[in-house]
């Protein structure tokens, strides 16, 4: 595996892989990589075949933090990273800097507004905004023929098929599962930062959307009702919800009646950390 830290570098280790015609699949990420990312590198690897090239992007984006504080802790594990890129099956590690991305006079941003408006995206302002901006930019760095895209950022993975369909990007958005640890709760870099009474408290959140699953499961078609099951579950001390929602998978927008495909939505706090996380009906 080769480790690419500037934009020009990348092009070298790419040049050979695009004048054969090769396959190009593609895994961006912020890095402090889990056993979640390796699910997308190695469903990457297996995409691409033994002929095609996986990329895996560790970039910290800055425009998708709204806090400076959760942007200066975010976890920077490098080397670590490397090691995992490299036993999933990665071929190219692209680790540019700050400065390579976003030169002084950076001024071009990309919204998409329909889809990026709920749940986080009313939480969060600028956050889909600096997440779009950054993965066109990949995708035109990296020039993926697919790129893979974890359910555990459900509205994020939505959102950027949408952008990429509006803008014609030639690139196929592939979305892969939650990977959950042995409790249900989704692998996170964030879950490093919590103690573990925290991490007690975390999975909760699963629970609290599987309970709701299995209601619906038994008749309950109410979502007033779904969510109120959910939110009893989740009044404990230490646990703060930001928002917990039932929402139409392809708009996003409030489910009038639970129905099959509709995804339940969770946002909450626990000792500082912010944690999100999805089931789909
Ligand atoms: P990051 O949080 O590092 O996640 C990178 C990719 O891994 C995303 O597609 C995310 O959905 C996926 N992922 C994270 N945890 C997962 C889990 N437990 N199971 C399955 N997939 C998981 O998402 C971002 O970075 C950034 O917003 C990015 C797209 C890279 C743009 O900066």
């Amino acid at each position: 595996m080769r480790i690419a830290r500037a934009i020009r570098l990348l092009d070298r280790a790419l040049a050979p892989a695009r004048r054969a015609g090769r396959r190009v699949v593609f895994v961006p990420t912020m890095g402090a990589l889990h056993e979640g990312h390796a699910s997308l590198i190695r469903l990457a690897r297996r995409r691409a075949g033994a002929r095609g090239v996986v990329v895996v992007s560790v970039f910290v984006n800055a425009p998708q933090f709204n806090q400076r504080s959760d942007f200066t802790k975010y976890p920077r594990t490098l080397a670590a990273d490397s090691v995992l890129c490299r036993r999933a099956g990665a071929d190219l590690l692209f680790a540019p800097s700050a400065t390579d991305m976003y030169p002084p006079s950076h001024s071009t941003w990309v919204s998409e507004e329909a889809l990026s408006l709920p749940l986080c995206g009313a939480r969060r302002p600028g956050h889909f905004r600096g997440v779009c901006t950054v993965v066109l930019k990949l995708f035109n760095l990296v020039r993926p023929t697919e790129a893979i895209f974890g359910l555990k950022d459900f509205q994020q993975a939505a959102l950027l098929q949408r952008m990429t369909r509006d803008l014609n990007v030639p690139v196929r958005i592939v979305c892969a599962p939650v990977v959950r640890e042995a409790d249900g709760l989704a692998m996170s870099s964030r879950n490093r930062r919590l103690t573990p009474r925290g991490r007690r408290l975390a999975a909760l959140l699963n629970g609290a959307l599987a309970f709701a699953r299995w209601r619906f499961l038994r008749g309950e078609r109410r979502p007033s009702r779904l969510l109120a099951d959910a939110r009893r579950l989740l009044r404990v001390p230490g646990l703060r919800v930001e928002y917990l929602d039932l929402v139409r998978s392809s708009t996003l927008r409030p489910s009038p009646r639970a129905t099959r495909g509709d995804t339940l939505a969770l946002a909450a706090w626990v000792e500082g950390v912010r944690l999100i996380d999805n089931l789909r009906l």
